[in-house]
This record gives C-alpha cells, sequence and structure tokens, in this order.
C-alpha cells in the first residue's frame, strides 16, 4: 500500500467542496460520497484511497499516517494542534470562531465578562484566547449545538463558529468577539510528505493552480 496515497476527508460542510476540488485535478474515485457504507474508495489505477471521517478525529488520521493528507478546517487544525503539515489554504468554508453572549447580556467591557461559563467545542482556542484577555472563564466542552448552553441555562456565554450568522441571530445571540477567521486547509503527514514529495508536491501545484483560475474566473465575472 505504501504506493498509494491515502486521502482523509471530513463529513459535514467542507466534504462536497473537498471531493469536487481534488476531482478537478484528478484525484478521484468512484463511490466517493459522505453517506458511503465503505469505509475505504481505491482508484487502482491512480493509486489513491479515499477515507471519509469525522471532522475531529481528521488531524489524528493524518498525524499518525493512516492518511498521508487530509483537508481540514483551521479551526479544528488550531483546536487539535496535531504534528501536521499545513501546505495550503485552500479559500473555502471560510467562517470564524467567535465569543457570543444572548443580546440581553452584552457588556460594555471585556472584563465584565469574567468568571462566566462558556459553552464549546474548541475549550483549548478558548482558553487561549481568554489567557491573552486576562479573564478567567469556566469552560464548558460540548461537542454540538453549543447555542443550546445559554438557552437552558447550561451557561452565560459560547465560544462557537459563524458561518452565516444564522444561527446566532436565531438564537438571540450577539458577538462580542471575533477570535479568528477559518478556511479548509490541506494538510500532510510530514513523513509522507518527504517519501511522497513528488505526487503530493504536483498535488500541490495543480491545487493551486485551480484555485488561482477560480479567483481569476470570479473576478472577470465582477468586471
Ligand atoms: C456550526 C456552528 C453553528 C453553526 C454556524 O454547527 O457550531 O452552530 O454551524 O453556522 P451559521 O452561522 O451559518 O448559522 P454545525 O452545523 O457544524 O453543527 P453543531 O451545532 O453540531 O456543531
Amino acid at each position: 500500500m505504501n504506493d498509494y496515497i491515502t486521502i482523509a476527508l471530513p463529513k459535514g460542510k467542507l466534504f462536497d467542496r473537498s471531493a469536487s476540488l481534488l476531482a478537478r485535478v484528478g484525484w478521484e474515485a468512484e463511490g466517493v460520497s459522505e453517506d458511503s457504507r465503505k469505509l475505504v474508495i481505491a482508484n487502482e489505477e491512480k493509486k489513491i484511497r479515499f477515507i471519509i471521517t469525522k471532522p475531529v478525529d481528521l488531524p489524528t488520521y493524518v498525524e499518525y499516517g493512516a492518511a498521508d493528507i487530509g483537508i481540514i478546517g483551521k479551526d479544528v487544525l488550531r483546536e487539535e494542534e496535531k504534528d501536521v503539515y499545513e501546505l495550503l489554504d485552500l479559500g473555502f468554508g471560510r467562517c470564524r470562531l467567535m465569543m457570543a453572549v444572548p443580546e440581553a447580556k452584552l457588556r460594555p467591557e471585556m472584563e465584565d465578562y469574567a468568571h462566566l461559563r462558556v459553552a464549546t467545542k474548541y475549550p483549548r482556542c478558548a482558553k487561549e484566547f481568554f489567557d491573552a484577555q486576562g479573564i478567567q472563564m469556566d469552560i464548558v466542552k460540548l461537542n454540538g449545538s453549543i447555542e443550546l448552553g445559554p438557552l437552558i441555562g447550561l451557561a452565560e456565554c459560547i465560544v462557537d463558529i459563524v458561518e452565516t450568522g444564522t444561527t446566532i441571530r436565531e438564537n438571540k445571540l450577539a458577538e462580542v468577539a471575533c477570535i479568528f477567521p477559518s478556511t479548509a486547509r490541506l494538510i500532510a503527514n510530514p513523513v509522507s510528505f518527504k517519501l511522497k514529495f513528488d505526487r503530493l508536491h504536483g498535488l500541490v501545484e495543480d491545487l493551486q493552480r485551480v484555485l488561482q483560475e477560480e479567483k481569476e474566473g470570479k473576478e472577470g465575472q465582477r468586471k
């Protein structure tokens, strides 16, 4: 299997765009779909295989070399802090990690939020942010539906991803601070990157070219 390249794709919001971008540069396999019951999908001719993982687990597969490369959001990368190379910013999946509170609980200064309970899927990033702000918070890790926290009194504040803003609006939450912006990244296992350099470097160059063409196409449409 060593002459194969294994690519990890994340289930969820980044899946379709990741699979179609790779297909545009010829990295595809029949049956690559988020609902696939098959866990490993190979293209024997091109010597590539795909695995589809939960986003939060994806950097672990790449760190351990179970996948040579993967596509994952910068938000997950920063939270998971795995030993992987970040090869390319793919530009899609744009969102931001932010701190929000119920609209009625907005305060004038950051210090006014000290000692609140914060619900988040990103405890490491949240702690780093609040430490940098010099305020201590009680951080509660949840695995989803973070906005529920303030609604039912589990937490007074959230640190979560905003993409379109619909979820925070619908739950009457107000953004207090943007912690960092995020987009999808191509990552690689450091050893794989050395051993399979030619193919992986070629992939990076092809992706850069396609992304540049898309950008120019969009700019052309605007003119
Ligand atoms: C993410 C995030 C918000 C929502 C933001 O949740 O946690 O809930 O998307 O998107 P919006 O600004 O476009 O409304 P996701 O759908 O990944 O599921 P989760 O609630 O289970 O984390």
